[in-house]
């Protein structure tokens, strides 16, 4: 098969929610129709403490959380399916917005009864700034949820994303018939504990389908499905693709009911491996030379174990194990024989991938978060990966001040590797981290101990808004311990709000500052 071909047949997406809204539930089904697991119920027991096939790791197994995005893949259809996981409990992190970075396209669950939640905010936001399609999967209709106009409604006003409902439901919680599947002209009847059952909407006239179709639950939905058909949206595949618009699916992933017909339509309308933006112009996935970037390095803190895997996208070629690549940032040449691929639960040796898989390398210490690799004589990087603005804050200190080289170097190692940010407060000096969740700070503080022989101590400065700063706008006099003013690691200038409200107040009485919020900086295009 050419690559080409190779790369038309790969799908690589993420599925973004905010805890709880079903994201293991929906994937586990996914897994189930991939034949990549054979039960229900073995990706995540949350409750019984066992641990997700895509815990791969022996840190995380010790630990009981998942440190890593990890990724499943399976063939399906006619396809190769890549899902790369994006953490989202207590581990929500940096790497969770940076996996994002290595889709192509992203499955957005909502709770019908919650609706849009704030980890959903924030995950958006990402796509958004990136361009990636978004394909919304409203979850829960078994339950009594909001109104679907509601829902929609929420999502455009809030994500700020036009909608195409591809199908609509009747009803909800007990009084849940089914949906209409407007793209494939048919009603999907929702039969409890039973599988569904697929009616053409030429059919739905006969006696059979009477009870159903003369509830007012049917009539209504079905004069709402008029008034969508009339003066709704209109379906644009360039506009999904474009990332202005997002297909939503109603269904359930527990029943489940709706997610194979979901999953199949989305499959065939999500996009396969696009050509990636490097500093010497765009790389066509089916360009024969390999290459790829770097989104995330695994540092093993299993000290029996003391390796790095580094996760990279494959964005063009083939990649064989044993191949010699180059390190685009230092020209250093590597050879690949330690290559693995990410699945499930295990660490399975792979010999080949094309552009849209993910490989995990053995990383000898070289390389960095955001790293090109590449084949032959090609010399060029792939666009910067986008800095994410960290939301927690922290003074950081070494215990015992006699070991303070050994403090700065492992700090600015790990913070060079992409862990974890550093600033230094204008007035103090001291040393302060920046992350976007908790578990970065102890991922920090272990590895300091374990690789460096630190031990650390915080102070914590809590939850900030930062906001950057022109170098010409900068006046020390306008800000105190409420509203931090520090510098990061290229010395540009930046504050920490204290809260909405501290900002707002700020925007409100220093007009002619400009404060520069990263998300809008790091915009794409
Ligand atoms: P997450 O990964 O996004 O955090 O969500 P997860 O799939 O773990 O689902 C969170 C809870 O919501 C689970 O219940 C799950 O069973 C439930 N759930 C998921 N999809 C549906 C659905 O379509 N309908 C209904 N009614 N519930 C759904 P739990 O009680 O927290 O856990 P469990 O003990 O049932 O596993």
């Amino acid at each position: 098969m050419s690559i080409k071909d190779e790369v038309a047949k790969r799908k690589t997406f993420a599925i973004i929610s905010h805890p709880d809204a079903g994201k293991t539930t929906l994937t586990e089904k996914l897994l189930l129709y991939g034949n990549l697991i054979r039960t229900a119920g073995t990706v995540k027991g949350k409750k019984s403490g066992k641990f997700a096939t895509s815990d791969w790791m022996e840190i995380e197994k010790q630990r009981g959380i998942s440190v890593t995005s990890s990724v499943m893949n399976f063939p399906y259809k006619d396809f190769q399916v890549n899902i790369l996981d994006t953490p989202g409990h207590e581990d929500f992190s940096e790497d969770t917005y940076r996996t994002l970075t290595a889709v192509d396209s992203v499955v957005m669950i909502i709770d019908s009864v919650k609706g849009i939640e704030p980890q959903t905010i924030k995950l958006f936001k990402v796509c958004r700034m990136r361009g990636i399609p978004i394909f919304t999967f409203i979850n829960k209709l078994d339950r009594e949820g909001r109104e679907p106009f509601e829902l929609l409604e929420e999502i455009e006003e809030v994500l700020e994303i036009e909608t195409y409902p591809m199908n609509w439901p009747v009803g909800m919680g007990k009084r849940f018939l089914g949906i209409f599947d407007r793209m494939n002209q048919q009603f999907i009847k929702f039969n409890g504990n039973e599988a569904e059952s697929h009616i053409p909407y030429g059919e739905l006239e006969n006696e059979a389908n009477q009870a159903m179709t003369t509830t007012s639950e049917f009539e209504a939905a079905k004069e709402e499905l008029a008034l969508l058909d009339e003066a709704g949206n209109q379906f644009s595949l360039e506009a999904v693709l474009n990332g202005e618009q997002t297909p939503v699916f109603f269904g359930s992933a527990l029943a489940p009911f709706g997610v194979h017909d979901f999953f199949d339509t989305f499959i065939k309308l999500a996009p396969s491996p696009q050509a990636r933006r490097s500093t010497e112009g765009i790389v066509s996935p089916d360009n024969p030379d390999f290459s790829g970037f770097i989104f995330k390095i695994q540092a093993n803190m299993n000290p029996a174990h003391r390796d790095r895997i580094a996760f990279v996208r494959v964005c063009s070629g083939k990649f064989e194990r044993g191949m010699s690549v180059k390190l685009s940032r230092t020209g250093k040449v590597f050879k690949l024989s330690q290559s693995q691929q990410i699945v499930a639960s295990t660490r399975d040796t792979i010999d080949e991938a094309y552009a849209g898989d993910i490989i995990g390398i053995y990383d000898p210490n070289a390389y960095q978060i955001g790293d090109t690799l590449l084949e032959g004589k090609a010399a060029f990087e792939f666009d910067e990966l986008p800095k994410f603005p960290p939301e927690l804050f922290k003074k950081v200190m070494a215990k015992n001040v006699m070991k303070s080289k050994q403090f700065k170097k492992g700090i600015e190692q790990l913070v060079q590797e992409g862990a974890i940010q550093l600033f230094k407060d204008k007035r103090t000096e001291s040393y302060i981290l920046g992350a976007v969740g908790e578990l970065q700070y102890e991922v920090f503080k272990y590895r300091m101990e374990n690789e460096y022989n630190v031990e650390v101590m915080f102070e914590s400065i809590g939850e900030r808004i930062p906001r950057w700063l022109k170098a010409e706008q900068v006046k020390e006099s306008l800000f105190d311990d409420r509203n931090l003013l520090v510098r990061d690691r290229n010395d540009n200038y930046l504050v920490l709000f204290r809260n909405e409200f501290a900002l707002n107040w700020f925007k409100d009485n220093h007009k002619d500052i400009e404060l520069i919020d990263l998300f809008e900086v790091n915009s794409y295009g």
